[in-house]
Order: C-alpha cells, then structure tokens, then sequence
C-alpha cells in the first residue's frame, strides 16, 4: 500500500500479488452482484463470492469523495491494483466534521 498527497489530491494504491482480476470483468468491477469467485478458491469450501465486497466498499468511498479505480499489474508481474483518490479539500473537510462531531 502506498499514499502520495500534494496540495490538490491524496491518493492510495493497494496493489497485491495475485492472479489479478479477472480480465471479463476489470471493466465493470464495483457493479453489484459480480463475482467469478468460485468455491475451491476458498480451500475446499462451498461458499461462492456474493458480488458484494468490491460493489460496498467502492460505494462507500465514493461517498466521501473518493474516485477509485481497478487495474492489473503488467505481465511478467501479477496483482491487482486499486487507486483511490480524493480531492485534498474534500478529505481535509471530511476530517474537520468528524472532530466536531467529536
Ligand atoms: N484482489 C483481487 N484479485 C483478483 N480478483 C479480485 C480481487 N478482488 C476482487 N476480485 C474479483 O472481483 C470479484 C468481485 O469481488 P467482490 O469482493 O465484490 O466479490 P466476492 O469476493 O466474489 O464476494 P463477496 O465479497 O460478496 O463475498 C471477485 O469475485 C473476484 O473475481
Ligand atoms: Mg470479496
């Protein structure tokens, strides 16, 4: 995980090392009820993927301003990439409400 600002934006990109995400889908991750998780991802279990962990956290993000977008590592590396970027003023307003609110 890496965190970058400036005067005008912060940004976080989490990155892992992975099978990254499936290429069907890159385009439309964070649209609810997507999942190609099947149940031996799980080790043996028979739960599959509900399509929901990406759809609630984007939409949660997006909420306080946030933009995030998904990529791939570029081949020989492997891994998704998730960018998350918030304008400087909007993250810097979000942290004084909280303080008021206390
Ligand atoms: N870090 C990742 N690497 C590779 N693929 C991913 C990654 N994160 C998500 N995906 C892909 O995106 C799909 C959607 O993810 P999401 O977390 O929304 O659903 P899920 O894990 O399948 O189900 P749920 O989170 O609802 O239990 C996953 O099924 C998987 O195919
Ligand atoms: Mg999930």
């Amino acid at each position: 995980m890496n965190a970058w600002w400036n005067n005008d934006h912060i940004e976080l990109v989490i990155s892992d090392d992975g099978p990254g995400i499936p290429p069907d889908i890159l385009n439309r991750i964070g649209e609810p009820y997507l999942s190609r998780r099947r149940p031996q991802d799980d080790g043996g279990g028979e739960r599959r993927g509900l399509g929901l962990g990406v759809f609630i956290a984007r939409t949660l993000l997006e909420r306080t301003g946030a933009k995030v977008s998904f990529t791939n590592r570029i081949f020989p590396d492997h891994g998704a990439v998730v960018q998350i970027t918030w304008p400087r003023q909007r993250f810097e307003a979000t942290e004084t409400l909280e303080e008021t609110i206390g």
